[in-house]
């Protein structure tokens, strides 16, 4: 028979003395003496409040794209409504550009319905991208960078119509998740006399105080997710990311394309440690290529193995995917997403790939094309959802979000 007083009924009734006695002969060395517990109540060193964190929102580019990631992000994509013409869009852009100017600052939105929800900005961005539909809407179709249209159909996709397209993108990034929910709802509340949500897709990372700065994250399939990428503050990152060559109109923008690529998560379970590291070409624990000890060591795809086969496949993701000019590499921000579990308990989780670049023609489409070929990855993941836009350039203290292509 059970001790009555180690069962959660028994702890409970017991009260905390036998819990505390119960406790200390579980464990003896981590029993709680009256001396220590009181210890354990006295406050611990504070952590640091990330709350106030500000991400200052004017300047040459839009925040939220070299930013270091936030925790938690929304897309939100909206479709115009009908009869919504160049002045409305112009209005909505105005509306919207005050909203995120003032909630990423910690200031309450105008007409905050919760103004309390925006004292803790925690590092908020408000990111605006440009969907084709916008610019037939408002009358400036010419000016459309060729590229920023629905991407050719690839054969590994499975696109949901729930997850394409749209003429609007809100970005809205945070580090805390009731900040983001807030602005959210404001920003939306302002754009729904111009336009209807068409979808919300939300992600997360993990958080600025889970690890050391500058560590990798980890995606849910267990892999170091971002370490070949544009550094911010690099003429390598300027080069891939801002756009400098384009329309007049959009330098200093970007162009970003959000694909929702499900993971076969029950399928990857069934794999080995071996057939998973083969599969991207690098070691789940640190990251290092095959042909490599650390992280940041470069990938020697010429080396081959004992029986004369490149140690890193031919189709491996990161051979697939590599880009030898810096200055031509995709910018990209990732985030998870866990979208809840079936009946069966699988879960419907994958990532939500953003991917941003000067120009999608000469840097996304080659690599997407190459992936889409063969890429052994493809056996555990399934792009869903597909979306592109312009993301114009960021603006001064008296301008908004769009005025180089509208006004
Ligand atoms: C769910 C889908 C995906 C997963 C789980 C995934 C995972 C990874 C991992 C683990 C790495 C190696 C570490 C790193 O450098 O970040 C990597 C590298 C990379 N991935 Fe993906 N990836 C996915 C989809 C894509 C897509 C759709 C693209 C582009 C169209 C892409 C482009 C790249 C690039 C450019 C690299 C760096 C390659 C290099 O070493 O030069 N990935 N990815």
């Amino acid at each position: 028979m059970r001790d009555p007083q180690l069962t959660r009924r028994g702890l409970l009734a017991g009260g905390a003395a036998a819990a505390a006695g119960a406790l200390a002969a579980c464990a003896p060395e981590q029993a709680v003496s009256p001396g220590r517990a009181a210890a354990a109540a006295l406050p611990q060193a504070a952590p640091a409040v990330i709350g106030s964190a500000v991400e200052s929102f004017h300047g040459a580019h839009q925040a939220g794209i070299a930013t270091a990631p936030q925790a938690h992000a929304a897309f939100v994509g909206l479709d115009l409504l009908p009869g919504t013409g160049r002045e409305a869009v112009v209005r909505m852009m105005h509306l919207l550009t005050d909203d995120a100017r003032r909630l990423t600052q910690g200031r309450p939105a105008l007409a905050d319905t919760e103004p309390e929800l925006a004292s803790a900005p925690s590092r908020l961005t408000v990111t605006f991208g440009f969907g084709p539909g916008l610019f037939t809407a408002a009358g400036v179709e010419e000016r459309r960078p060729e590229s920023v249209a629905p991407l050719p159909e690839f054969v590994i996709d499975k696109l949901d119509k729930r997850w394409t397209g749209a003429d609007l993108l809100l970005q809205i990034c945070a580090d805390d998740p009731v900040t983001l929910a807030h602005a959210l709802r404001m920003t939306v509340k302002d754009a729904r006399s111009f336009a209807r949500v068409r979808w919300t897709q939300r992600g997360f990372r993990r958080g600025p105080q889970t690890l050391a700065p500058g560590t990798t994250q980890r995606n849910l399939m267990g892999q170091l997710d971002g370490t070949v990428n544009p550094q911010p503050g690099t003429p390598d990152f300027d080069r891939a990311v801002w756009v400098s060559q384009g329309p007049e109109w959009l330098r200093g923008g970007t162009t970003l394309v959000l694909r929702r690529i499900r993971m076969e998560l029950e399928t990857w379970d069934a794999a080995d440690r071996v057939a998973k590291e083969f599969t991207i070409g690098r070691r789940l624990d640190t990251g290092a290529p095959l042909t490599g000890r650390a992280e940041r060591d470069e990938p020697d795809f010429a080396r081959l193995n004992a029986l004369g086969f490149p140690v890193i496949s031919e189709y491996a993701h990161i051979r697939r995917a590599h880009v030898t000019d810096p200055g031509m590499r995709i910018l990209r921000r990732v985030y998870n997403y866990d979208a809840g579990l079936t009946p069966e308990g699988h879960a419907d989780s994958g990532l939500l790939f953003a991917s941003y670049q000067a120009d999608i023609n000469r840097q996304f489409l080659p690599v997407q094309k190459r992936l889409a070929e063969a890429d052994l990855l493809n056996e555990w993941t399934t792009p869903i959802g597909s979306a592109v836009f312009a993301i114009p350039p960021g603006c001064s203290a008296d301008g908004w979000i769009g005025e180089s292509l509208l006004s």
